[in-house]
Parts: structure tokens; sequence; C-alpha cells
């Protein structure tokens, strides 16, 4: 599937005002800084769509993005970040799993994982709650480019022997790269095939 054009639509506090439900949707969730932005913009082709920064806590809202009048991207505030309230954290982080769990057209859940580092308590509890509710992900292992594609390879392996040791099945999960594109027809045919 190729993207003609994408469309930034609006930025919503919580799921109440968040546009109609009326076409299928794709959300991308993960740690503040793991490149959910960014990935967006590779997906898209456009570096301006979604906001980026080399600092966490950027993404703030629940952002829709509506992709050639058929589907929308969402993007998503990051979780872990601990340089806000902890008051305006519980905020944001009770406004994104509410809209994780109730959002009706929601088809996918990309959860993006950092490529680099082993596996962080945080993702696995994240995980663990996004199955807990029954709620279809994805695991999208980021920044590929910045490491060598074995050492990549040992970090994968060494996530899945992680998640082997509580899950029976293991989450598919895909090789991203934001800089280099790597992932990007593997998520659009995905994308494609669930529209
Ligand atoms: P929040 O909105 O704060 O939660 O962050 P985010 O997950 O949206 O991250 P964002 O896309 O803003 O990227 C964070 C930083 O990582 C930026 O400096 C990006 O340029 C960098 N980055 C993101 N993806 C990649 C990638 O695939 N490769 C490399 N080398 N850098 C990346
Ligand atoms: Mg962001």
């Amino acid at each position: 599937m190729e993207i003609k054009e994408a469309k930034f639509l609006k930025s919503s506090v919580q799921i109440g005002q968040c546009p109609p439900t009326d076409l299928p949707e794709f959300a991308f969730i993960g740690r503040s800084n793991v490149g959910k932005s960014s990935l967006i913009n590779m997906l898209t082709n456009n570096k301006n769509l979604a906001k980026t920064s080399g600092k966490p806590g950027k993404t703030r809202l629940i952002n829709h993005f509506i992709v050639d009048d058929r589907w929308y991207l969402v993007d998503l505030p990051g979780f872990g970040y601990a340089k806000v309230s902890k008051k305006e954290r519980a905020k944001w982080e009770r406004n994104t799993y509410l809209y994780l769990e109730k959002r009706e057209n929601l088809h996918m859940i990309f959860l993006l994982i950092d490529s680099r580092i082993p596996p962080q308590k945080i993702d696995l509890e994240f995980m663990q709650w996004l199955a807990s509710k029954q709620l279809p992900f994805v695991l999208l292992f980021t920044k590929c480019d910045k490491l060598k594609s074995e050492k990549v390879d040992d970090n994968l392996k060494a996530y899945v022997a992680e998640l082997r040791k509580s899950w029976k099945d293991i989450p598919f999960a895909l090789k991203t790269s934001s800089e280099d594109k790597t992932g990007r027809e593997e998520i659009l045919s995905l994308i494609s095939e669930m529209i």
C-alpha cells in the first residue's frame, strides 16, 4: 500500500473529544522518546507531520492524522516520562489508557520498544496490561539504524527470551528505523490487510 496524502486532523485531551469512529484506526504507543512521532512521519513520508523532539515528553495529546481519507493514524503521548508532575503524568496516562481500552474503531496498537536497550519493566508491564484487556498489539523495535544488525538481532533474541518467561505466545514483532525506513513496507501491508 502506498500513502498519497496524510493530514493532521485533531488533537484531543481525551477519548470524548476524538473524531468520529467511522474509519479504521491505528495507534502508536511506547515510552517517551522511543520514536512514535518519527515513525508516523516515516510511514507517511512527511517529516513535518507529527512533531518530534530530541527531548522526551514532546507529544502530550491524542493526535489524529487522516490518511487518504480512509484511515486514521494516532500519535499518543509517551509513558514513563519523569520530568512532569506526578499529577500531570497520571492524567495523560489515564486518558491514554481509556482511549486504548474504549476506542471502538482501534484496529491495532503498535507498541514501540527501543531496540538498543534490554527489556524494561515498564514495557513488559504495559504489554501485560494490553493482554489483560485483550487489546491487539504488534511490537515495533525502533532505531535499528543505530546498531549493527547482528547487535539488533542479539537484543531481539534476548527480548524474546524474556517474554517467554511469562508469555505462551510471543507477540508479532518487526524491526524498524525511521532513518532508513526499515519496516515501512511491512507495517503498511499489515495496516492494509486490516483495513
Ligand atoms: P514523545 O512524543 O516525547 O513521547 O517521543 P516520541 O516517541 O514521539 O519520539 P520522537 O519521534 O519525537 O523521537 C525522539 C528522538 O529519537 C528524536 O530525536 C528522533 O530524531 C529520534 N529517532 C526517532 N526514531 C529514530 C530512528 O529510527 N533512528 C534514529 N537514529 N533516531 C530516531
Ligand atoms: Mg511524540
